[in-house]
């Protein structure tokens, strides 16, 4: 997820780019970049700082030369290389001419690099990003003019993309595209504003207008004319806004944890986005383990904390039965102090994130110390835990800026599920149709989560019922238990209430006796394989006079007698589950934040990352 910004025709031009790039900052920040156009000429600059790129951009950019009217900026979140400024955009063609910024993945990267290589292309960057500029570099030398040239590199590209184009020799044009990333263009009085969302340009525009999959837009002149991917003129969708800036930097939602809750359908898009080979085979681009290494693990152990944790505790449930390995999960802070046997064949799977939690990366440093192969599963690019580990999988969920973790869950859950998929084919322990229908499942999840989320009306109402409630148990069995678990941290941690997750097994082996009239239980019921045994446990703690609240599936009505409140999940293969059953459960503790008057956001005593032990 990163930040795109352009204008075309503003006598303040280089102003304008950098005070959208400071209101994009929140999709990205670890550098940042623009680059101005005139004739003959494109004037760029970059700079890698941290949270700190923008500002340092605007330091960067104070012996700009004057005159400049059109150009582009671009804030990146890193997902390939690095985020240093060789790797931020713009990125130039060999000319120096041509500049492009992107945000998205494009999945062909390397085959697309090696071709225009071969050709003579010299690369300055580790990005997926810079091929296109290559790509409209050639098509320039052939006579295409900018708009025929982005047309026909996006072509030849496979992914997600926003991109913008900009080129010295046609100095008042910037051509956009793009293909499930958002962009949208903005237009007042003369001239004209491209952003990847709203509030970068919302004190400039006066009207505003949003791309479709596959449009593709040029700014200039003459104001701004669309097309199809062949050349056909399209008209663009036209956006009636009426937000402020606050409001418009949270997307239209009140905060961000709304906000992230609604983007997990696209936070597993992108983690799951070009994972999958023509031949069926499963491929991490980043994954630097070979696959005989992969072949070769005997033992897995995950290590994390928190939300991430629950996500290996999902992980351990799909490795054992789709890899049939031995699993351990333990929490990192307790991993290094509890002298851990490390034999050969040991995979350490340290998942975080932010890729800065201090436990984790202790624990995955005393895990190779003691020989173990560690791939770290994270969100940040680089990050530590990155650096520490021997291999990387990022899961590209995109800047999560509320402290309680959401979007980040089921990103962690996707990747890691598919880590347990590529080791089934890579053991034989799946056949290869069970694995291709897994993957195929999984990437069907996106889509379900959001008819998740199309019943947050429901979870309100439940939540405005429970609003006096004080004590939450959370049961779930298998699957259902780390769930259980999220349910229960995401409930303590935003609302201040009392709440605890526990396999619902084992309630009669203690718990049950804090069960009485006013607690809550809630138990996650949608596994039919393991739902007579969970009902059982419901049984147990109504006749206590609990208040019961189950998670239960569309078809499903046999848990309906025993609930006080039903939420209502689609139904999905057990194991994949989590990430749909997830969403009421956030909802649940969201809607009970905002009753109760929380700062969903930022919740007292709480740090987004921790890095003290
Ligand atoms: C929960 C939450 C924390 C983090 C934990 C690990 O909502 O935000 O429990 O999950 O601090 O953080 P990372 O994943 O960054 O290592």
């Amino acid at each position: 997820m990163c930040g795109i910004i352009g204008v075309v025709g503003a006598d303040d031009a280089l102003d304008t780019l950098l005070e959208g790039l400071a209101r994009l900052e929140y999709r990205g920040y670890d550098s940042a970049g623009v680059a101005l156009v005139r004739p003959g000429e494109t004037w760029r600059v970059r700079t890698a700082a941290g949270t700190e790129s923008v500002a340092a951009l605007r330091d960067a950019c104070d012996g700009a030369p004057p005159g400049f009217r059109s150009g582009i900026g671009h804030t990146r979140w890193a997902t390939h290389g690095a985020p240093e400024a060789v790797n931020a955009h713009p990125h130039l063609d060999c000319t120096g001419r041509v500049a492009i910024i992107h945000n998205g993945i494009i999945e062909n990267h390397v085959e697309l690099r090696a071709e225009l290589e071969a050709r003579g292309h010299v690369f300055t960057s580790v990005t997926d990003s810079e091929v296109l500029a290559h790509l409209v570099e050639e098509s320039r030398r052939d006579g295409l003019e900018l708009t025929d040239a982005v047309r026909t590199a996006l072509r030849v590209v496979r992914g997600a993309f926003a991109l913008a184009a900009v080129d010295a020799a046609e100095p008042d044009v910037i051509v956009a595209a793009r293909r499930l990333s958002p962009l949208i263009v903005g237009t007042a009085r003369g001239t004209t504003y491209l952003a990847s969302d709203v509030p970068a340009i919302l004190d400039r525009a006066t009207n505003f207008f949003a791309l479709s999959d596959d449009e593709v837009v040029r700014l200039g002149p003459e104001g701004v004319r669309a097309v199809d991917l062949d050349g056909a003129p399209v008209r663009l969708r036209s956006l009636a806004i009426d937000w402020d800036l606050e409001t418009a930097e949270k997307g239209g939602y009140d905060d961000f944890l709304s906000k992230e809750i609604h983007e997990q359908p696209d936070a597993l898009r992108a983690t799951l986005l070009g994972r999958r080979r023509g031949d069926g085979q499963i491929a991490f681009d980043e994954l630097r383990v070979s696959d005989e290494e992969l072949a070769g693990v005997r033992r897995v152990v995950l290590v994390a904390a928190g939300t991430s944790h629950h996500a290996a505790l999902v992980a351990k449930y799909a490795l054992e039965r789709w890899a049939r390995l031995p699993v351990e999960v333990d929490i990192s802070s307790e991993y290094r102090y509890r002298d851990p046997v490390v034999e050969i064949g040991t995979l350490v799977i340290g998942v975080s994130q932010s890729g800065e939690t201090i436990d984790t990366i202790q624990a995955v440093r005393e895990a190779r110390r003691r020989g173990a192969r560690v791939v770290a599963v994270t969100n940040i690019v680089d990050s530590s835990l990155a650096r520490e580990a021997d291999a990387v999988v990022y899961t590209r969920a995109g800047l999560e800026v509320s402290v309680a973790s959401t979007k980040s869950f089921v990103a962690q859950v996707a990747a890691l599920e598919l880590l347990a998929l590529r080791l089934a084919q890579l053991r034989g322990t799946l056949a290869s149709l069970d694995v291709e229908n897994l993957v195929r499942a999984l990437e069907a999840t996106g889509p379900l989560v959001a008819a998740a989320l199309e019943r947050a009306g429901e979870v309100e109402r439940v939540a405005a019922a429970l609003a006096g409630s004080r004590d939450f148990f959370f049961l779930g069995r298998a699957a259902g238990f780390p769930t259980a678990l999220e349910g229960a941290l995401k409930l303590k941690e935003i609302t201040y209430l009392h709440a605890e997750g526990y396999p619902a097994g084992e309630l009669k082996h203690g718990p049950l006796a804090l069960i009485e009239p006013g607690v809550v239980v809630v138990a996650i019921a949608t596994d039919p394989d393991l739902e007579e045994k969970l009902l059982s446990n419901l049984a147990e703690v109504k006749a206590r006079g609990a208040t019961v609240v189950v998670v239960a599936t569309d078809d499903d009505e046999s848990v309906a007698a025993l609930a006080d409140y039903v939420l209502r999940v689609p139904a999905l293969e057990p194991l994949l589950s989590p990430v749909v059953d997830v969403v009421p459960l956030q909802l649940l503790a969201y809607s009970l934040a905002r009753l109760l008057g929380r700062n969903v956001d930022r919740p007292r005593n709480l740090a987004k990352t921790v890095t003290v032990e």
